[in-house]
């Protein structure tokens, strides 16, 4: 079987980065979100990131309106009937996750794959969900989506192999370098990378240095190109305590435990870039 047709549930900070390079890699793409208004801020975010791509040379005119055109918006999942592969990208909700596969299940054709953007939920408790759990795996982007070459695969102790293939395949067809990984919570990515940034606010909250000194000594001694609070905030405050608090569940460690600084950062609404202000101000 070919990918083709792709569906990408929710146009938000992920959804809307694989949609994207989804429609760029000549798929025709359906694009859903729960209402017109989020939807048309997601279409707007991607013509926008488009057209900056074009001013910057890195892709032409016609490049841009044939992406705009592989693309269709939608409020509705019936839209994705003829989807070959559909992923997942709604908010890191459990609940909500499963919902849209049972749906999904009713809608798509037997063959369908379905694939979900989890960075920590739990892929053969998706897969269960349907009637399919061996055409489900997990399908991981990473933060902006156009612009960072991984994907993760993430197959279980269900799906077909050569469903783990054909997905692979399409993966390398966005133009991206795809691992593969067990059905773990974190995956490879973020069981490595959470650790990391939660002991960043930790060394900040006891008072090793500052955090602009943190970020600098990182970025300029390991070569990272954005130091932790940088990346904390790019990644979203709410959705690193909400990834934490999943692996802290899952591994009982205590390098997984949300420190209560970041706790505290969620309640005060400083949720990164996103809100205007995260560890640093965006206000301006
Ligand atoms: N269209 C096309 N290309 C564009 C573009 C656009 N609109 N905007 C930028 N680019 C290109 C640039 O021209 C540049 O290309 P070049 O290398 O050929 O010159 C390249 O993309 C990088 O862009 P910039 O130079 O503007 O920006 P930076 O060099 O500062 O890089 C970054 C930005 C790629 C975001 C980099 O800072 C980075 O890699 N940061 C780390 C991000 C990261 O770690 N993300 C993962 C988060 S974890 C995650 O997502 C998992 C989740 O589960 C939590």
């Amino acid at each position: 079987m070919t990918i083709e047709r792709v569906g990408v549930v929710g146009c938000g900070l992920m959804g809307r980065g694989i949609a994207q390079v989804c429609a760029q890699a000549g798929h025709a793409t359906v694009v859903s979100e729960i209402n017109d208004e989020l939807l048309a801020a997601g279409m707007a975010s991607i013509e926008k990131f488009l057209s900056k791509g074009v001013d910057k040379g890195k892709l032409s005119e016609e490049e841009m309106q044939s992406t705009l055109d592989n693309l269709t918006g939608t409020t509705d999942l019936a839209d994705f009937a003829g989807c070959d592969l559909v992923i997942e990208a709604a908010t890191e909700n459990r609940e909500m996750k499963l919902e849209i596969f049972r749906s999904l299940d009713g809608i798509c054709g037997p063959e369908a794959v379905f694939g979900s953007n989890t960075s920590s939920l739990n892929i053969t408790e998706m897969a269960v969900a349907t009637g399919r759990p061996e055409r489900v795996v997990g399908l991981h982007f990473f933060n902006p989506v156009p612009l960072m070459k991984l994907v993760e695969v993430i197959s279980t102790m269900l799906v077909e192999d050569s469903v783990v293939g054909e997905v692979k395949a399409f993966g390398e067809g966005l133009g991206k370098v795809v691992v593969v990984a067990r059905d773990r919570t974190g995956f490879i990515v973020n069981r490595l990378l959470v650790p990391y940034l939660l002991g960043a606010i930790r060394v900040l909250d006891e008072g090793l240095a500052t955090m602009e000194d943190i970020d600098q000594a990182m970025k300029l001694g390991c070569g990272y190109p954005m130091g932790p609070f940088t990346l904390l905030d790019l990644v979203g405050i709410d959705t690193t305590y909400y990834i934490a608090n999943i692996m802290y569940e899952e591994f009982r460690e205590p390098q997984f435990a949300p420190p209560p600084l970041l706790r505290r950062m969620v309640l005060a609404g400083r949720h990164g870039r996103k809100t205007g202000r995260g560890f640093y101000d965006y206000s301006g």
